[in-house]
């Protein structure tokens, strides 16, 4: 016997959950069931009715918020494909977030393209003023959503917009928002609301606010797809702003203050003028030798190479992955806040930074530009494998007892092994030339962390990790004593 759950047009996500939590407790499989919407349900038995069941399976709730977000797709196969998953879940089938698993995949994949759809719409709803309702101003909006992301996506502009009355229209549903009270509805007229004086302010805040010397039409079309243009009224004006765009750039060239940017002053700072011969170290020379690497691309947009720094018989060595923003600028390892959080883990235990040799796996600084804004982009493999000649060279010449690697990149390029930190930390592996490397998280993360608890408990750790590497070291030091560094 087959079991039908009919899903209706509004509510839909609620009556699933529902559905499926009486099925899971009947313990009815994922074969026997079928959820649609109508038709070629009546030729299978509605599902029999229960009293509130108790949860089968307990999910976290950032599972439930994927799976409640995949089932706002347009693939009809969504609930039953959940309600599938769920079931593997319980008998233990499989383990959520794998993504080895084919359905995991898809379900993931697909709340990822609603989050997307709901993303463009929180973008592209363009309301129009319509006649008051008393004395709220009343507002409607025409949309076409690709998922069925109405219901999640309004509430959004019921917090922006709590003061005014409004519509959203789309194809299969409408919002409506009146007196503070957001209901659904499902569409009977789908006609686009009229234009009115409200568009030629758009028009004039787009005009204003479009930069031609950023022109980039596909970067355009990707971010704002052309199945959005014909309601949005701004878009009416691209095509002459596209024409003027290279006449418009020669006239802010003109205008432009020439204010350089913040690592100009950086660069002009550079020794590059130091000359080989005043290097005395084989790793001074070297380093001059780094300055002008073209192993990889991320040299030529940084500020400056950033070489490790202290003494070069230090008895450790602790690698970190890239300079970040600060230390392109000043040409130092571990001087913005990622550093200071490694000097206190390390004025913790006693051991002061000046007797540690501090390097990056990879030596130029990998950033994506937003705005006035550099964001830190970890470098691929391949970078950091074009990278490890010069951290090999800087590990020969110093040839330190233990090395600390501290994070993944690091982990990576010492070890050659990508597995995930958070089970090798705290662990000695053999690294680069048989050396000892020592492995822990990155210092930056715990700056992300946003949890206060989660964060004292993990920096905790992480203080922890730095006297237990300090303390292998000096045991590696006593065992070795009467011997050079270079004979180990
Ligand atoms: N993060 C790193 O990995 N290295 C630095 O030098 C700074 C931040």
């Amino acid at each position: 016997m087959k079991y039908s759950v009919e899903i209706p047009k509004i509510g839909a996500v609620d009556v699933w959950r529902k559905s499926a939590r009486q099925l899971l407790a009947l313990g009815i499989a994922p074969e026997l069931v079928h959820f649609g919407t109508g038709t070629g349900l009546f030729a299978m038995t509605p599902l029999p009715t229960q009293p509130k069941a108790p949860p089968a399976v307990t999910l976290s709730k950032s599972a439930v918020q994927l799976i409640e977000t995949a089932l706002c797709h347009a693939d009809p196969e969504r609930f039953d494909r959940a309600y599938a998953l769920i079931w593997r879940l319980k008998e233990r089938q499989v383990r959520f977030g794998d993504r080895s698993d084919r359905a995991m995949r898809k379900i993931m994949a697909q709340a990822k393209e609603v989050r997307r759809d709901i993303h463009k719409m929180h973008a592209f709803v363009r309301f129009r003023e319509g006649p008051p309702n008393g004395t709220r101003r009343a507002f409607a909006a025409w949309f076409e959503p690709t998922h069925n992301i109405v219901e999640t996506a309004t509430p959004f502009f019921a917090k922006r917009f709590g003061d005014m009355d409004w519509m959203i229209k789309t194809p299969e549903l409408t919002a409506l928002f009146r007196d503070g009270v957001l209901t659904f509805e499902e569409t009977t007229d789908p006609a686009p609301p009229p234009d009115d004086a409200t568009e030629e302010l758009w028009c004039r805040y787009y005009a204003a606010i479009f930069n031609p010397a950023r022109l980039m039409v596909s970067a355009m079309q990707s971010e704002m797809p052309q199945k959005y243009w014909k309601n949005l009224p701004e878009t009416l004006q691209i095509p002459q702003l596209i024409r003027s765009a290279a006449e418009r750039v020669d006239q802010m060239k003109a205008l432009a203050p020439s204010q350089p940017p913040a690592f100009a002053r950086a660069i002009a700072r550079q020794p590059s003028c130091k000359m080989a011969h005043q290097a005395t170290s084989a790793l001074e020379k070297t380093m001059l030798d780094a300055r002008r690497c073209t192993r990889c691309s991320i040299g030529g947009r940084a500020t400056q190479l950033v070489w490790g720094e202290g003494p070069t018989d230090a008895k450790i060595m602790i690698v970190g992955e890239q300079p970040g923003d600060q230390e392109d600028l000043s040409g130092r390892p571990f001087n913005g806040p990622a550093g200071a959080v490694l000097d206190m883990a390390l004025e913790k235990v006693g051991f002061s930074r000046d007797r540690v040799y501090i390097t990056n796996a990879v030596k130029h600084f990998k950033f994506k530009p937003r705005g006035k804004r550099r964001i830190h982009q970890r470098p691929n493999t391949g970078e950091v494998d074009a990278c490890r000649w010069w951290l090999e060279f800087e590990i020969q010449q110093v040839r330190p007892f233990l090395i600390v690697a501290l994070g993944a990149t690091a982990a990576r390029a010492l070890t050659g092994s990508g597995d995930q930190i958070a089970d090798r930390r705290g662990q000695v592996e053999t690294g680069f030339a048989a050396l000892p490397v020592f492995l822990t998280i990155h210092p930056a993360y715990l700056l992300r962390l946003r949890n206060p608890a989660e964060a004292s408990l993990q920096t905790q750790r992480f203080h922890e990790d730095i006297t237990l590497a300090i303390s292998y070291m000096q045991l590696l030091e006593f065992e070795n004593r009467g011997k050079t560094q270079t004979q180990i």
